[in-house]
């Protein structure tokens, strides 16, 4: 689906696919669960969901004959790591926007984990007070036009690389690449189970997963905590990706699968089931999830095995991320395991 589009290498290549057999036993053992390893995708700067987005974009970017990728997140943001890791790798210079879009109870929030690797990285880092959103902001575009004015070529990458024109192929390829799995593995997954906040994620998967009639097998489950706009953007990320890889059928609201049970108490907080699910998967399957997004889709993933949600004897395949940096940022939070 995604031949006539560039692409830059930034990921190792296909990510492997493994089986969660304790957790599996340890839920009743009537359903199979394995995990796509997004987390382990690339050597840069510890990898994830982003890489995937972005190796269709920077072709773009470089095109555009831009210096300095320019993008946002939250002080935490997992996907403003990448673009720094993203920019060093390709000779870019990167500014980041990084708002307070969670409130934190670690004296260190704003410099261990996700931002402490994008200093590093030698980002020019901005901290801006305000609260969570995942359209487009003004102190981004305040950004953009800051590095015109200092004489630099920005190219703008917008949160989580979503509501970028290219930012739902990666996740096309997720796809594709899973259906290339599946025919070594000689079975086929019943259900693919994703964290969605900005969308780009789900959106791909489920024009992905539409060329053979799985579009709602993609279980988005929301830690976002504003579930009608982010089931909106992943809609209109699925239509506009449609149309660019030329999906032959309309995609329809009710294709977008969106649990919106999971993400409370707000976006970035993790609910004492969230921490529990965090630390289950860890002690029975050695599997690091975060408290923004990754346990909260981990959280949901077991609720729903454990409510009878996926008949027995279905395959559920976890798409683990990425985002384990950021649980630096909570180690008041699980200061005692
Ligand atoms: C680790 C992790 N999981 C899930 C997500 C959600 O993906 P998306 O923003 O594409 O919906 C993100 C980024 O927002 C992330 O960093």
């Amino acid at each position: 689906m995604l031949e006539k589009f560039e692409r830059y290498p930034l990921t190792f290549g296909p990510t492997p696919i493994e089986t969660l057999d304790r957790l599996s036993e340890h839920l009743g053992g009537k359903v199979h669960l394995y995990a796509k390893r997004e987390d382990c995708n690339s050597g840069l700067a510890f990898g994830g969901n982003k890489l995937r987005k972005l190796e269709y974009i920077i072709p773009d970017a470089i095109a555009s004959g831009a210096d300095t990728l320019v993008s946002i997140g939250g002080v935490q943001s997992n996907h403003t790591r990448m673009v720094a890791a993203v920019a060093a790798k390709i000779g870019f210079k990167c500014r980041l926007v990084q708002e307070s879009w969670v409130p934190h109870e670690d004296a260190v929030y704003d410099r261990v984990g996700n931002i402490l690797l994008s200093r590093i990285m030698g980002a020019d880092v901005e901290m801006v007070d305000e609260g969570f959103d995942i359209g487009i902001r003004e102190s981004w575009e305040n950004a953009i036009e800051d590095v015109k004015a200092n004489g630099g070529k920005p190219y703008p990458i917008p949160a989580g690389a979503s509501v970028h024109k290219y930012g739902g192929l990666g996740y096309v390829g997720f796809a594709e690449e899973v259906r290339a799995q599946e025919a070594e593995l000689g079975f086929k997954f019943d259900y693919i189970v994703v964290c969605t906040v900005t969308g780009s994620t789900h959106a791909g998967m489920l024009v992905g997963f539409a060329k053979d009639g799985r579009e709602r097998n993609v279980i988005g489950i929301d830690a976002s905590a504003t579930p009608e706009k982010t089931r909106a953007q992943v809609f209109e990320i699925a239509r506009r990706t449609a149309d660019l890889v030329e999906l032959e059928r309309e995609l329809t609201e009710d294709d977008v699968v969106l649990n919106e049970d999971y993400a409370y108490p707000i976006y970035g907080v993790p609910s004492q089931e969230t921490k529990a699910a965090i630390r289950l998967c860890a002690r029975l399957e050695g599997m690091i999830t975060d408290p923004v997004y990754e346990g909260k889709s981990m959280q949901g993933m077991i609720d729903l095995v454990g409510k009878g949600f996926f008949p027995e004897g279905s395959r559920v395949l976890y798409a683990h991320l990425g985002g384990a940096p950021a649980i630096n940022g909570y180690a008041y939070t699980f200061r005692n395991g």
